[in-house]
């Protein structure tokens, strides 16, 4: 019998995505030894000096490659200025940033929205999207994307040929309440993911990697290069660049946030630019908050397989041997310490093993705990839609794999607390 080639095709895909069925029993999890974010008897100063530096420099050789830094030829053009935005609450500026010398790559284009209702400068929200502008907000005005896009899972007329289409104006606006953000008295900064690096294999040929590499598109990624997580924090660093040159913004109030691989990369992007005052995980799940070492839900071997170009080459040589890796996640928690960090999980989101996302936070306890901060607060995890800690908070929320209004109220707060500004206007 011949079978047709779109059958053989899908067959082996399934078989592929399907290698090993994931576990979701915590009896099945084993026994899980974390690697020492400590030494014993360490002090603040030592943290500062010798160990954060060691695990910031193992989390670029093993995961997530080399930070780059800030390129010299940065350059920021204002496109549009509409100053009664959300119905006259915010005013909206769209921001071109490029490098001068680099023009393979096509720049990202960040929209701001700056209260109106400020006295003084604002603090900001910074994060990307994974639709674009326009899917951010449902305003009319906004240029739609027309940068390379995955489908949309729930609309599949939304992206067509790998490209946005109108029907995607406002696909992600649930997941940014920009309305209650900008009430709150924050300013948000977004730009699209794909901007930086498309997401997918090839990507990085039309991203800023390629651009900023001597072999441009020819280049051979070795162990230790960034990947597209990499790329994807670097230009949430270019945002805040931008948004230090603003003269509505108090950029030492940026709280970077992300949702999902984008809550990877906003971690990420905390751990790699100290400038980040307050960081947000939402549902980042493997690669992101959840603990490596625990064989729930998404495992190193599924990620490094399913995305291999999101991280460095070397994170896949783990992918059977995940204890051999010096780094899990707590220690990616840790190189937040002394600022304020949030970790949420949502209750159906198994996949990102909910239980090891909160353990990351709770085994950074100890390096905060060298600067007098407190940490979560509780041993177990708390009960659905219980926020618990003071700078390493922690949620489960009520529902799906998603950003909600929930998340964002307690996002909001949190800021305002560790900020110092009052939040309910
Ligand atoms: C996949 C992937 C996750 C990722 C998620 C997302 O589910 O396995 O690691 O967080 O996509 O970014 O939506």
């Amino acid at each position: 019998m011949k079978i047709p080639l779109a059958l053989t095709f899908l067959i082996t895909s399934v078989c592929l995505a399907q290698k090993t069925p994931a576990n979701y029993d915590e009896a099945k999890v084993g026994e899980v030894v974390l690697p020492d974010v400590l030494a014993s008897g360490s002090t603040a100063e030592q943290w500062v000096g010798v160990r954060r530096p060691e695990v910031l420099q193992l989390f670029q050789d093993h995961v997530y490659g080399r930070i780059q830094p800030k390129p010299a030829d940065l350059k920021f053009e204002v496109t549009a200025v509409k100053s009664d935005a959300l119905g006259g609450a915010a005013t909206r500026k769209l921001v071109h940033v490029s490098l001068a010398k680099h023009p393979a790559w096509k720049g990202m284009d960040v929209m701001l929205l700056v209260p109106n209702q400020r006295k003084g400068k604002v603090p900001v929200f910074v994060g990307l999207s994974f639709n674009g502008n326009h899917a951010v907000s449902t305003e009319k005005d906004i240029p739609i994307s027309t940068r390379w896009m995955r489908p949309n899972s729930k609309n599949d007329k939304a992206v067509v040929d790998n490209k946005a289409t109108e029907d995607s104006r406002g696909v992600e606006a649930s997941r940014w309440p920009l309305e209650m953000i900008v009430g709150q008295g924050f300013a948000v900064a977004t730009a699209y993911y794909g901007d930086i690096e498309p997401d997918h294999a090839d990507g990085w040929k039309d991203g800023v990697r390629a651009a900023l590499s001597p072999e441009g598109a020819e280049t051979v990624w070795k162990n230790g290069d960034w990947g597209a997580i990499g790329a994807w924090s670097w230009g949430l660093s270019r945002i805040l660049d931008y948004l230090e040159t603003n003269a509505d913004i108090d950029a030492s109030k940026a709280a970077v946030i992300g949702h999902s691989r984008l809550g990877k990369t906003s971690l990420w992007a905390g751990a790699s630019d100290p400038r980040f005052g307050v960081v947000i995980s939402n549902n980042s799940g493997e690669g992101g908050a959840a603990l490596m070492r625990r064989n729930i839900g998404e495992t190193t071997e599924v990620i490094t397989r399913v995305f291999p170009h999101w991280f460095t080459s070397k994170y896949k040589s783990y992918a059977h041997d995940v204890n051999a890796c010096p780094v899990d996640q707590h220690m990616l928690i840790a190189l937040m310490a002394p600022r304020p960090v949030y970790i949420a999980s949502a209750a159906k989101d198994d996949w990102a093993d909910q239980k090891g996302e909160f353990l990351s936070g709770r085994n950074a306890e100890p390096v905060y705990a060298l600067f007098g901060k407190k940490g979560l607060g509780v041993e177990e995890p708390p009960p659905i839609d219980s926020p618990v800690g003071d700078a390493i908070a922690y949620h489960n929320r009520t529902g799906v794999h998603d950003v909600t209004d929930y998340d964002w109220l307690q996002y909001l707060k949190f800021a305002a607390r560790h900020f110092g500004v009052s939040s309910a206007r």
